[in-house]
């Protein structure tokens, strides 16, 4: 293969790789919208919450870096999704500005709150 050819295939790779990756973002962003997470949720951090206190809940880049690498974070932040948090053992204390979060198995099936959490726990800042 001559070079330029070669170059014009990985540049043609490259585009495959990151529109896939912006269309899985926009996909767990309508599936996050739809599930109401949106409501008290930011992805990045520096949005403000209601009457510009703090946001109600931690941004997901922000709860990407407080578990990365750590062993069975996925399992415990889906089983959290699914059934609130604890109020007497806020994980955001002095963060946020919600107390805890309420369960969100009304809004949401727990195989898409996985892939939202793989998705979360993925995110760069
Ligand atoms: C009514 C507001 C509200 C909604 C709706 C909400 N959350 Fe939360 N979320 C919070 C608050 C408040 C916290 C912080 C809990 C704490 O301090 O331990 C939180 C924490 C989290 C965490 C981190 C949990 C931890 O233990 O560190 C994840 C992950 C998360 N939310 C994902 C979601 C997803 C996914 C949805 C939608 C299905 C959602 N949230 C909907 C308010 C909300």
């Amino acid at each position: 293969m001559k070079s330029a050819s070669r170059m014009a295939a990985l540049a043609g790779l490259f585009v495959v790789v990151v529109s896939a990756q912006a269309a899985q973002d926009d996909a767990m962003l309508a599936l996050a919208t739809k599930s109401g997470c949106m409501t008290c949720h930011h992805i990045e951090s520096g949005g403000k919450g209601p009457d510009g206190l703090a946001p109600i809940g931690p941004n997901w880049q922000d709860v990407a870096k407080k578990y990365q690498g750590k062993a069975g974070a996925e399992k415990q932040l889906v089983h959290t999704v699914m059934t609130g948090s604890n109020p007497y053992q806020s994980h955001w204390k002095g963060k946020v500005s919600g107390l805890a979060m309420p369960p969100n198995e009304v809004a949401i099936t727990e195989a898409d709150a996985t892939r939202l959490v793989k998705w979360i726990l993925g995110l760069k800042s």
